[in-house]
């Protein structure tokens, strides 16, 4: 939502100003700092820690370094950094979290070990098969989908037109799925909330244990006054993230695609309120220990904002699989320039996936600063982004190669 946007930059600017003495805070601190940490107070404990490769928004150590998170005085702070800067000769050292929960995130997010060890082979070489599919994709069916669902009153994920929407998608879905028997469409329901996630499966041939996903979410907002009768059209955030994914089930199924992996793709119940869907999924997939090598989001790909086409979000990502995307990228859409940017905070599922220590990537339509400004208003409408849908394409396009590239590698074992 706006306010957690504003929220994070609050946050950023209080601690760019000068700390106010006595607020407690949450931090990521590295094991290093840490000890510097309790000599100054020798009451702070560590209330989960984790060795890790340092990398990402973590609190930056030594590789193999342990990361702790606690609670300290804010007041503190500043005597930290000049302990750290003083007697461990570096800047930094710690992060300051929004609350416990981010924090925690963090720390399980950036370890990922579970990602470490689930790495696929990242190899271009399905050259003839992407290219075969990438011209069937269409900008005025993307079009279609997203005039579809921003026509909904709202998507909210406690009104009846939320809950349309979802039975929605999964109809579209399921009329794409025709009567393939290694096609199933599932709605996926939360325990608090009545809007469903919408989960499509290709089933893999010889490789189906390994999952890949690909997910945007299908809820709108206005904020946290929205209602049933809240007009909120939710054209880029999100039916586009939605629609993009649409069109790339349209050709894969079309063409009658069969991966070696399993490839799931995703409308999230619930992400305008806290990332609430996916991270029930998320951590479900985690709980049965699914082997999901790699997680793609599209939330917002029908506005440009700069002169790149395809922003690679840096945090709360994976290192090696946006390079990957900027690999798929350079292969086969030349013509498309690539940007880095950041949101600076769990901005939307992918943030999910990483926290369960899964490979997750997030391509978006702009940099953060330039990114659509109707969104989460009753302005967030096809005529206030592409009303070609073609900025949408090019999301299309590049998680269409993202889905046949990892989607066609055998087993582990095999392959190396
Ligand atoms: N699509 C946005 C995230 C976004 C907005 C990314 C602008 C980059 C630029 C997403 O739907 C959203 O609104 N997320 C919330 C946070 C979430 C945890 C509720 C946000 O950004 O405030
Ligand atoms: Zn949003």
């Amino acid at each position: 939502m706006l306010k957690m946007r504003q929220t994070a930059a609050l946050a950023l600017f209080a601690l760019a100003g000068g700390a106010q003495a006595g607020q407690p805070v949450w931090i990521s601190i590295g094991d290093q700092a840490y000890q510097q940490l309790r000599k100054l107070d020798a009451g702070v404990k560590s209330q989960q820690s984790r060795q890790l490769a340092a990398d990402g928004r973590l609190a930056k150590g030594a590789a193999g370094e342990t990361v702790h998170v606690v609670q300290v005085d804010e007041a503190l702070l500043p005597k930290l950094s000049d302990a750290i800067h003083e007697n461990l000769r570096h800047c930094g050292g710690y992060i300051v979290h929004g609350n416990q929960q981010e924090a925690r995130a963090a720390l399980n997010g950036a370890a990922a070990p579970l990602a470490k060890a689930l790495a696929p082979s990242y190899a271009i070489d399905n050259q003839a098969a992407v290219n075969k599919l990438l011209p069937q994709l269409q900008d005025s069916n993307i079009l279609g989908t997203i005039q579809s669902l921003s026509n909904y009153q709202n998507r909210f994920y406690t009104t009846s037109h939320g809950v349309n929407a979802s039975n929605w998608i999964a109809a579209q879905w399921k009329q794409l799925a025709g009567s393939r028997t290694d096609v199933t469409v599932e709605q996926f329901a939360h325990a608090s909330w009545p809007q469903k996630s919408v989960i499509l499966t290709i089933k893999g041939t010889d490789n189906s244990a390994e999952t890949i996903v690909l997910g945007g979410h299908l809820d709108s907002t206005i904020g946290s006054g929205t209602g049933e009768s809240s007009r909120a059209p939710g054209a880029d955030d999100d039916a586009s993230g939605v629609a993009s994914l649409t069109e790339v089930v349209r050709v894969l199924l079309a063409s009658n695609y069969q991966p070696r992996r399993t490839i799931k793709f995703m409308a999230y119940a619930a992400e305008e309120v806290g990332l609430r869907g996916s991270a029930d999924i998320a951590k479900r997939f985690k709980q049965q220990q699914a082997n999901v090598v790699g997680a793609l989001q599209l939330d917002m790909t029908n506005y440009q904002g700069d002169a790149q086409d395809i922003f690679l979000f840096t945090d709360y990502t994976n290192a090696a699989q946006n390079t990957f995307l900027a690999n798929l990228a350079k292969a086969y859409l030349p013509s498309l320039k690539v940007g880095y940017s950041q949101c600076g905070y769990a901005c939307s599922d992918h943030a999910s996936w990483t926290a369960q220590g899964y490979a997750a990537s997030f391509p978006f339509e702009s940099s953060f600063n330039n990114s659509n400004p109707y969104i989460h208003s009753r302005n967030d409408t096809l005529a206030n982004s592409d009303s070609q849908a073609k900025h949408a394409l090019k999301f299309s396009q590049l998680a269409l190669a993202y889905a046949v590239e990892l989607g066609s590698d055998g087993p582990a074992k095999a392959l190396r």
